[in-house]
């Protein structure tokens, strides 16, 4: 189990820190997300420490998980972040964070997007085609700024990962081909107002392979070689977690040993998101039915594909574990109540004998589980809990029918169904 000693059993009773898991679930309900914030803190720490040796910057990937309290915590360890759209800006800068320390990356920018970032302030905006290149220069020189731009590169890496997160090979829609690249720099002087002065290359998440990286960055480095003040190379996230035992990958240490000869003289940045609060999350859920279909032994849970969709997406592996530690008596398949048959939590869950009321926990459900919830089947989003040692707190409360009311009902707080400008 990828247990650790911020989320582990004790005494047969699977702890968050020092908090167990059935005093939160008792006080808030289940389903419920929780993280731990040491877990979290240490998580980013070490990315640091892997790479300080190549002095670069950590920018922390918001659509991991965007909870205004984990962004807080890692702005106070001194990382930047990094958004894919306006809504994570303005998340990130109402947590406090300087715009300065905001890379604004993105396929399909929208004007009103690119002005908001430019208005902003933020501090790099990473450019993925030429027409977004020229509608940011013809933004930024009406509103009289000059953006740090990055170029980001397609560098035709094929990551070995699944493939809806494989983003570095031809036919991937993100970033330019190289010699797209090659041609925007040759001509700087046809988009005056944007001073590109780095390259972003991110091949995909969950990478299984240093190498890859490793040849994406060096193709990113011939392309700049020709002009000394393009040297801020974006290197991406995608560092990899595991979720299952007996996963092995590449640690951050083993990415920033390949990539440190080669980053002499150049300025890094990171992007990671999963490698930070994926392995501090959980998702607590409880037991409704047991019962026996075809060979199968089904637990039927209260948690669903609508707070986690990775298992139906992705076929991602979560290790579902007891609250209560029991030898397991066979294999279980985790489903939840949502009308799919791909709401399937789990397929092939060792658990021991459960029943209704008894809890569970979703492991390695930090990253990608809350940002991908949905409201489907009318289900409510659930609570965030953040544990500090001995204390927790909710960092987000659990939606109410009346939320998933609100903004179809003109006679409640919006006032008006009008339509919002420039969202
Ligand atoms: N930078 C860029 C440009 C990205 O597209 C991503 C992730 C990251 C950084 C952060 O990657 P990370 O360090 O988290 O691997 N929903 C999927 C993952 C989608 C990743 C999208 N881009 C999942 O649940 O596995």
């Amino acid at each position: 189990m990828p247990l650790h000693e911020s989320i582990c059993y004790r005494d047969g009773t699977l702890y968050c820190e020092s908090v167990p898991l059935d005093a939160i679930a008792d006080a808030v309900g289940t389903p419920a997300y929780v993280y731990s914030a040491a877990r979290i803190r240490a998580n980013a720490a070490r990315l640091q420490a892997a790479f300080a040796p190549l002095d670069a910057a950590v920018h922390y990937s918001l659509k991991a998980n965007a909870n205004l309290a984990i962004i807080r915590l890692l702005a106070a360890l001194g990382l930047g972040m990094d958004a894919v759209s306006a809504g994570e800006i303005h998340r990130a800068l109402h947590a406090g964070v300087a715009a300065e320390r905001i890379v604004f990356a993105g396929v399909g920018k929208t004007p009103a997007e690119l002005a908001y970032a430019l208005e902003a302030g933020v501090g790099w905006i990473n450019v993925e085609s030429r027409d977004e290149l020229h509608l940011l220069d013809r933004l930024a020189a009406q509103r009289g700024t000059w953006p740090r731009v990055a170029l980001r590169l397609n560098p035709g890496v094929h990551a070995r990962t699944h493939h809806h997160i494989a983003t570095g090979h031809a036919g991937a829609k993100f970033g330019m081909d190289a010699s797209t690249v090659a041609a925007i720099l040759a001509q700087r002087g046809a988009t005056p107002h944007v001073r590109i002065e780095g390259l972003h290359v991110h091949i995909g998440s969950q990478l299984g392979s240093v190498d890859e990286t490793l040849t994406a960055v060096r193709e990113a480095q011939a392309l700049a070689g020709p002009y000394p003040d393009v040297r801020t190379l974006n290197i991406g996230g995608g560092f990899p977690v595991a979720y299952r035992d007996g996963d092995e990958y590449p640690p951050p240490e083993a990415f920033a040993e390949a990539l440190r000869p080669h980053l002499v003289g150049w300025q890094a940045k990171l992007e990671p998101g999963r490698s930070i609060v994926a392995d501090a999350g959980l998702l607590l859920i409880s037991v409704l039915y047991v019962k026996h279909q075809g060979n199968s032994r089904f637990v039927i849970v209260d948690g669903s594909m609508t707070e986690l969709i990775r298992p139906a997406l992705y076929d991602a592996q979560h290790p579902v574990v007891p609250l209560r530690a029991a030898p397991a008596t066979g294999s279980t398949i985790v489903a939840g109540p949502v009308c799919e048959s791909a709401d399937i939590l789990h397929r092939g869950a060792a658990l021991p004998t459960v029943n209704p009321g008894d809890r569970l926990a979703i492991l390695v459900a930090g990253a990608y589980g809350m940002t991908m919830a949905s409201n489907y089947n009318q289900r409510v989003r659930p609570p965030e809990v953040l544990v500090e040692g001995e204390s927790w707190r909710i960092v987000r409360r659990r939606e109410t029918w009346d939320d998933l009311l609100r903004l179809e009902e003109s006679d409640t707080e919006r006032g008006s169904l009008d339509p919002v400008p420039d969202t």
